[in-house]
């Protein structure tokens, strides 16, 4: 079995505030992460030194939501991956289909995101997924198989070897409506496949975290398969017991 060490990555989008970084990255410092499972916090840019700073030396990594793909320049409001590291992310989440929808955001302009991740020597996560009217018209793996390559093809297989994938159907997406996990397992299975084209030795342990109204609840049945290696979670990443729940989950993965 390829070991692919699972990671739980909370995407807080758009929520926080001062109070809510130092209560909730305070608990996860105090809280004991088991060993062999990763956490990631994705808070909003503006809170990111914050976050850095209250979890301390605890071994949770924290990264962004999104940058700009230049490295500096005349861009009024946009943020540089450079800055992300500067303000002590170690990550950076490219290709949310958040992004992708409300800002138009092509795969090529995400190629070009995570080519700045990689400039800037932040690890990338790239989200992929397809809308409900894609999957219904049955081009979900054509959908999401262009996003994966998009990228692949900017940056070379043996960058694109270094990523972290994130599945996450946009149907699934903060609606309560999550993919069984033979749902979630086939499209895996299937990025899996199209990673393997791409880089043939580094697809067997290459996480690819599942994203889509992933809680407590069903977290365990989607971390139990075998091309799922963790979760993006959203909305259960807000509450700090729960996604501790999640994140013991995962590690039972590793122990279990
Ligand atoms: P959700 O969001 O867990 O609230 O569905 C996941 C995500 O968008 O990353």
């Amino acid at each position: 079995m390829p070991s692919r060490r699972p990671l739980i990555a909370g995407n807080w989008k758009m929520n926080g505030s001062e109070s809510f970084v130092r209560a909730f990255c305070g608990a996860i410092a105090r809280a004991q992460i088991p060993a062999g499972v990763s956490v990631l916090l994705l808070p909003p840019a503006g809170y990111l030194a914050q976050a850095v700073q209250v979890l301390g030396d605890c071994g949770v990594e924290c990264g962004a939501q999104n940058v700009h793909a230049a490295p500096s320049g005349a861009y009024t409001g946009e943020l540089a991956a450079e800055m992300v590291k500067d303000l002590g992310g170690r990550w950076l989440m490219v290709g949310h289909s958040e992004r992708r929808e409300y800002c138009a955001e092509s795969d090529e302009l995400v190629a070009e995101k995570f080519q700045a991740a990689l400039r800037a020597g932040l690890h990338p996560i790239l989200c992929v997924g397809e809308t409900l009217a894609q999957r219904q018209d049955g081009n979900a793996e054509r959908v999401v198989g262009a996003q994966v390559h998009a990228v692949a093809d900017l940056v070379g297989a043996s960058a694109f070897a270094s990523a972290t994938l994130a599945y996450e159907p946009v149907w699934a997406i903060g609606t309560g409506q999550t993919a069984t996990p033979d749902e979630a397992q086939a499209m895996h299975a299937f990025v899996r496949a199209q990673l393997a084209q791409i880089a043939p030795d580094q697809a067997p342990v290459m996480r690819i975290l599942y994203g889509g109204s992933m809680n407590a609840d069903n977290a365990r049945g989607l971390l139990a398969q075998p091309d799922i290696d963790g979760g993006l979670v959203g909305g259960a990443s807000l509450e700090v017991a729960q996604f501790l729940e999640i994140v013991r989950m995962g590690a039972d993965l590793v122990s279990g």
